[in-house]
């Protein structure tokens, strides 16, 4: 993408200097005896784009834009010919918005002198024609972050002149053709992030003039050749990571005199690392070394101290079978990044060993999940390292680690899951640049108060306190961060009111999560309007919604459950439009439902165990419309999941009969909680309008009338409870349809008639149907085996919750964690971080924040 950014604004540089001239000076285009390019090659473009489509709205800028039929071609944008031939020998068409295929008999081909191809960065589909190895002039082809897909055709062998080929980013599948070992020119080949399978291609081995090769997101397996060194001699940046890589790599690949990037990460490799023979005053040029997450085991090679010009260390996951010593890195006089996370180790990192013999280059060091041992009391390393980012996540660490006191260059600190008791000390929120914080799931109970009151900390962006045992008051001196993105202090034993303060920050404030505290009074009236996500649930929280809640536009959850808020239903809130999930759940609610349009993206709404009496309006559900169909929900392109940069909403919600706990909100979930409280009448028949149902919850209430026949219309509903109401008549047979509905519940009511058949009313529990007198049916004498005929009055039967099957639910719910996580994470790091945080040197795009929360 870094790429694409540059390019785009590459062409429109080129565009802008273009359109200045054609403003300008209209002469130099019209001028016919300045026509240079061949007519049929400039057909051929033409014949080749009318074979294509330019996809609208397309942001970036079609280069065909700038093309006329009666200029000349080689003045084209994207175009270049030779000088002297006025053959067109390159073709840019990268980042155009071109949608379609390149078919074998496409017209490009008819540009046989053609040396230079990019296509990058389009729409392009299907499979590469082999005629594509007809372009024999070629030196560059340029193909990636397209649709392309199938295999590689061997023909691309025949491509003798190439020195650069980038097919990575499609969606290629198959073994690297053999062929390609024929391109004895080839400096660059990239196919990261495609689904090649395979051994190692080894037929790479001859490329003795590849510099760069990319092999990394792609399914290869096997071991990586021993002879890689002899066969790839000129080799300086190497990716292999995220495959499925095993065994020992070849310890003469790291002593490849060119080598300067090498990524082995997230493979499977195992046995005992070596460096090979690295002469004493080494003249390896390698600076970065990515290792971690596969499965190493032994010692960590002690001639890592050799390679001297290492910048970037990746170790994590290593088990080291006993110690480690950490004195084979204080060699490294260029560090600046190292990854220990997860060490399987018998050592316990002394914190101040580590600090003092570190190089002083060290900006980030990642400790996370070994053990980490550190005093209360600052003792004296002299000129330590000034580190930008330290994780001491799950590192057992009793006391707060005094010597971090001078480490003023902090922003990222994560120090989450230790054992640390007492006050969170007030030094701590005197970094400058202090950005990240997370303390969460430890034993504090307080905040020392910091020793620099009232002074601004504008870079504070993310405050993370969850689950410690924090007493008191909120503390005000939060309020000075201001330009806080996601507070989150939830579990805890917060009491007194919310800090009024919290609706002074200035429009920063996205998430505040202060859920599960003992926080009373009423709900402050001026609140951040910038907040995407508000819980406040589980307090002792009192009086009226804030009206001003109405203003804040961005507002997608709310979550206010289990307090003690005496308000009417809040229809006010019906003009937000992004409000995707609304908990009022457990409070004082009453009065009726009055109809209102609105709640465009309403997803998610639990109004349950209040006092709302009355009767639902007909049209209650009619402009719900994100229930309807899930397809106008842009939003999932950012992730699958509710939440914002590191944080996740999470909530808890009845389903199938079970209080089900989603840590995570998959955002095409949809539900409905209207049970416990006193609705009366019909359940509305608009209620068929929610297509995209899956959990309907009317229990609970004074519902008379019919089961509307229009919620067969629901067909992704997979959890339905009517149970105590007062329903009459049939249960309409149409349900019977509903493939999903893995859990209904029509007990007590006054229901009548014969049961559905179908799959889904075959599997409930006799207790689904019980206490309603007059339901009969070869369904119901299935289900009541033991009863035959008619449900039962004293029906004692455990319900038979199916515990796999709420078990595989919670996995849908919370499944592919790990990818999503560090999706929006990465999302999160390009919107707030400086970018020189990320420079790894050697361009290279990584997480620098290994954690998943
Ligand atoms: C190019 O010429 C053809 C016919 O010669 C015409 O149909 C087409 O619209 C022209 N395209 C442009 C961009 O002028
Ligand atoms: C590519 O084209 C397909 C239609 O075949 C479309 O669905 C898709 O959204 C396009 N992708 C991009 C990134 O424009
Ligand atoms: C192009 O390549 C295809 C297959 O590789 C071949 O059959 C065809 O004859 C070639 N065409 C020309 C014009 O060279
Ligand atoms: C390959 O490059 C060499 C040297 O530039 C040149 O002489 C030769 O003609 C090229 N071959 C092809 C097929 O373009
Ligand atoms: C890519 O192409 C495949 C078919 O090969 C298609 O199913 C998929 O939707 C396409 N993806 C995009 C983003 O266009
Ligand atoms: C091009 O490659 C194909 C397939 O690898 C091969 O059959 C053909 O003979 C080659 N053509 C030339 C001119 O080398
Ligand atoms: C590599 O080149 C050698 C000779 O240079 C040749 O014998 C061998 O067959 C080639 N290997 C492959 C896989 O092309
Ligand atoms: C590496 O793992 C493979 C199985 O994946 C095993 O066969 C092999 O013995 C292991 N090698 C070492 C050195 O542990
Ligand atoms: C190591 O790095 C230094 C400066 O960072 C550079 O001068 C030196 O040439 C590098 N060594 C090698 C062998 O590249
Ligand atoms: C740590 O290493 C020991 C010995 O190799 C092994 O038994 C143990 O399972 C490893 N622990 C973890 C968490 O991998
Ligand atoms: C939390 O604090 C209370 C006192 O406020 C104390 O009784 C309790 O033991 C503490 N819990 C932990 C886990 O330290
Ligand atoms: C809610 O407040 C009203 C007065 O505004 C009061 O009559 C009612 O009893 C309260 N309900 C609850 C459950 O506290």
């Amino acid at each position: 993408m870094k790429h694409s950014m540059n390019s785009i604004s590459l062409i429109h540089i080129t565009l802008s200097f273009l359109l200045f001239l054609t403003f300008n000076f209209p002469d130099v285009f019209a001028a016919p005896s300045r026509h240079l390019c061949h007519p049929k090659q400039r057909d051929a473009i033409l014949e080749f784009m009318n074979e294509l489509e330019i996809q609208k709205p397309c942001d970036k800028f079609p280069k065909t834009e700038s093309w006329a039929n009666n200029s000349d071609c080689c003045s084209w944008d994207g175009i270049s010919c030779d000088t002297n031939l006025r053959d067109v020998i390159e073709l840019n068409l990268g980042y155009s918005c071109l949608h379609g295929q390149l078919n074998s008999k496409s017209a490009i081909f008819m540009l046989e002198n053609l040396r230079s191809l990019n296509l990058i960065g389009n729409n392009f589909s299907g499979e590469i024609p082999s005629s594509l190895g007809n372009l024999s002039h070629l030196t560059t082809l340029y193909l990636s972050s397209n649709n392309f897909s199938g295999k590689i055709p061997s023909s691309l062998g025949n491509l003798s002149n190439l020195t650069t080929l980038v097919l990575s980013d499609n969606n290629f599948d198959g073994e690297i053709p053999s062929s390609l070992g024929r391109l004895k020119q080839l400096v660059r080949l990239e196919v990261a992030y495609n689904k090649f399978s395979g051994n190692f291609p080894i037929i790479l081995g001859n490329l003795t003039n590849l510099s760069y090769l990319s092999i990394s997101n792609n399914h290869f397996v096997g071991t990586l050749p021993p002879n890689i060194s002899s066969s790839l001699p000129n080799l300086e940046g190497f990716y292999a990571n995220h495959n499925t890589f095993t065994g020992t790599p070849p310890s003469s690949l790291f002593t490849i005199p060119s080598l300067i990037f090498i990524d082995l990460a997230d493979n499977q490799l195992n046995g005992t690392l070596e460096f090979g023979n690295i002469s004493s005053s080494s003249n390896s040029k390698l600076g970065s070394l990515w290792l971690g997450n596969n499965n190493f085991s032994g010692p960590i090679p002690k001639s890592i101290s050799k390679l001297v010009n290492l910048t970037a260390i990746d170790l994590s996951h290593y088990n080291t079978q006993g110690p480690v010593d950490f004195s084979i890195f204080s060699h490294l006089k260029s560090l600046r990044f190292l990854y220990l996370s997860h060490l399987n180790t018998t050592t316990t990192f002394d914190l101040n060993a580590i600090l003092s013999c570190c190089s002083k280059s060290l900006v980030i060091l990642d400790l996370s999940g070994n053990h980490v041992s550190a005093t209360k009391k600052s003792s004296s390393v002299s000129d330590p390292p000034l580190l930008i980012e330290f994780n001491l996540s799950r590192c057992g660490l009793t006391e707060f680690p005094g010597i971090l006191r001078t480490q003023n260059e902090m922003r990222f600190f994560d120090i989450s899951n230790n054992k640390i008791k007492g006050q969170v000390p007030g030094w701590l929120w005197t970094f400058p640049d202090l950005t990240y914080v997370d303390i969460s799931r430890n034993t504090f109970t307080s905040f020392e108060i910091s020793t620099k009151p009232g002074a601004m900390q504008p870079s504070m962006s993310y405050l993370r306190g969850t689950n410690n045992n924090f007493t008191g008051e909120v503390p005000s001196f939060i309020c000075a961060f201001c330009s806080l993105l996601i507070l989150d202090l939830s579990n805890n034993k917060f009491n007194g009111s919310i800090p009024p303060c919290l609706g002074n920050f200035s429009s920063t404030l996205q998430v505040l999560n202060l859920r599960k505290n003992r926080l009373c009074g009423g709900l402050p009236e001026n609140i951040s309007a910038s907040l995407q996500s508000l819980d406040i649930g589980h307090n002792h929280l009192m009086g009226k919604l804030p009206r001003s809640l109405v203003r804040i536009s961005s507002l997608q959850v709310l979550n206010v459950e289990s307090n003690k808020i005496n308000d009417t239903f809040p229809f006010w809130l019906s003009s937000l439009q992004e409000l995707q999930v609304l908990v009022l759940r457990s409070n004082a609610f009453q009065g009726p439902m009055i109809h209102q349009a609105g709640f465009p993206k309403l997803r998610i709404i639990d109004i349950s165990s209040n006092h709302f009496s009355g009767t639902l309006p007909s049209d209650c559900f009619a402009t719900w419309t994100s229930m309807f169909s899930l397809g106008k929900n842009e939003d999932q392109s950012n992730g699958a999941y509710m939440g914002t940069g590191y944080y996740s909403d999470s909530m808890v919600l009845m389903n199938k009969g079970v209080e089900m706990e989603l840590v995570r909100i998959l955002k095409i979930y949809t539900a409905i909680d209207f049970s416990g409280n006193k609705f009366q009448g019909q359940i509305p028949t608009s209620i068929g309008l929610l297509k995209e149902l899956h959990v309907l919850n009317m229990s609970n209430n004074a519902f008379t009338g019919n089961i509307p026949s229009s919620m067969a219309n629901m067909v992704e509903l997979e959890s339905l409870d009517v149970s105590l109401n007062k329903l009459s008549g049939d249960i309409p047979q149409e349900l019977g349809k509903l493939s999903y509905l893995a859990y209904m519940n029509f007990s007590y009511n006054q229901l009548v008639g014969l049961v559905p058949g179908g799959t889904q009313f075959l599997t409930q529990p006799c207790s689904s149907f019980e206490d309603n007198p007059g339901l009969y049916g070869p369904t119901l004498d299935q289900v009541c085996v033991d009863i035959h005929g008619k449900t039962h009055q004293s029906l004692t039967s455990e319900p038979e919750e199916d515990e796999e099957e709420v078990i595989s639910w919670i996995a849908a719910a919370i499944g592919f964690i790990p990818g999503i996580a560090i999706g929006l994470m990465m999302g999160y790091i390009f919107v707030c971080y400086k970018p020189e945080l990320f420079n790894f040197g050697q361009n290279k795009r990584r997480s620098i924040f290994t954690t998943i929360h």
